[in-house]
């Protein structure tokens, strides 16, 4: 694992409205002055919703062809930077993507959509958004708080599930999150807004939607060996894929690839929180099509 200095957890504050950690926040100035390119590709999420998977299967599809070593070598989460992060000891988010010597160059974000730089939207650059349905986003998020020594302490579930619906999670509302991003189809249409849930139910067709966003047409057998290798099983045993090699997580408390299904919160959720949940989700989410993500 990489060597990492971590100080004690970091605090939630609000930065500009939104709950943050300083690890987001530290390199803002540099963050809203980055230049992007025609050809970037912003891969957009609420924390826990697919980043990897999305992110692995647009590695793949744009260079598992090509540069295979890239494929052993290099963790995803230098080939597709964290835009956001700054991290002790490590180069920054923006430097990584400063660095990458690939066209097009993937870029990860979890920014609410008012905080990406500007220079994304007058590049036009493709952006993928990808929104997780709310009561498992909730309970991945919780597991991976109380892992990543590099987030704010979770605490108990029954304190997470309240903070969850305040809102006081890093990066801010999930309710927020997600529809802000949603409205910003109506004015932006360079921007694909995609479910994990369909992802899980279909992956090759939400590839070929992927593909067919991108302008790419792999043949039927990379597109085969690609859907594949993004399996679950497949992604939580590739050490490039699979978070191992970052320190800052404990995997013994929770591994990053930790079940990746449907309807987890089941397991998690009691009859009140439930219901509770329920009624506050049909008073946040008004949009038709995002009433899915409180159903599953
Ligand atoms: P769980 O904690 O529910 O297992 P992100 O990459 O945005 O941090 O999201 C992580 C979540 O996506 C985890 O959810 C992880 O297991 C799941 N995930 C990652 N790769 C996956 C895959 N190939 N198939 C299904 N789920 C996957």
């Amino acid at each position: 694992p990489e060597k990492m200095d971590l100080p004690p957890r970091p605090e939630l504050f609000d930065f500009h409205g939104v709950s943050m950690t300083h690890y987001f926040t530290d390199n803002w100035e540099n963050i809203q002055n980055f230049q992007a390119r025609p050809d970037d590709i912003l891969i957009a999420t609420y924390p826990k919703a697919g980043t990897t998977w999305v992110s692995y299967i647009l590695d793949l599809l744009y260079f598992g062809e090509t540069s295979p070593e890239r494929q052993t070598s290099i963790p995803i989460y230098e080939r597709v930077p964290f835009l956001d992060i700054a991290f002790p000891s490590m180069d920054t988010g923006k430097d990584l993507v400063d660095k990458l010597p690939t066209s097009p160059r993937l870029i990860k974000t979890h920014f609410p959509v008012q905080f990406v730089p500007k220079s994304f939207w007058e590049q036009n650059c493709r952006i993928i958004y990808v929104a997780r349905n709310a009561k498992d986003n909730m309970v991945s998020f919780f597991h991976f708080d109380r892992m990543n020594k590099a987030e704010p302490e979770a605490g108990d579930w029954n304190s997470y599930f309240q903070r969850f619906l305040e809102g006081k999670m890093v990066f801010g509302s999930w309710y927020d999150h997600v529809n802000n991003w949603w409205k910003k189809k109506e004015t932006y249409s360079n921007l694909h807004y995609m479910f994990y849930e369909d992802m899980i139910e279909d992956t090759g067709r939400e590839i070929d939607k992927l593909c067919n966003f991108l302008g790419l047409s792999p043949s039927a057998e990379d597109k085969k060996l690609i859907t594949g290798g993004v399996q679950f099983d497949n992604m939580k045993k590739n050490s490039m894929a699979n978070y191992s090699t970052f320190s800052a997580m404990d995997f013994k408390v929770s591994p990053f690839m930790r079940k990746g299904k449907v309807g987890d919160w089941k397991n998690h959720f009691t009859v009140a929180q439930n219901e509770e949940f329920d009624e506050d989700y049909k008073r946040k989410m008004k949009d038709p099509t995002l009433q899915q993500l409180g159903e599953h």
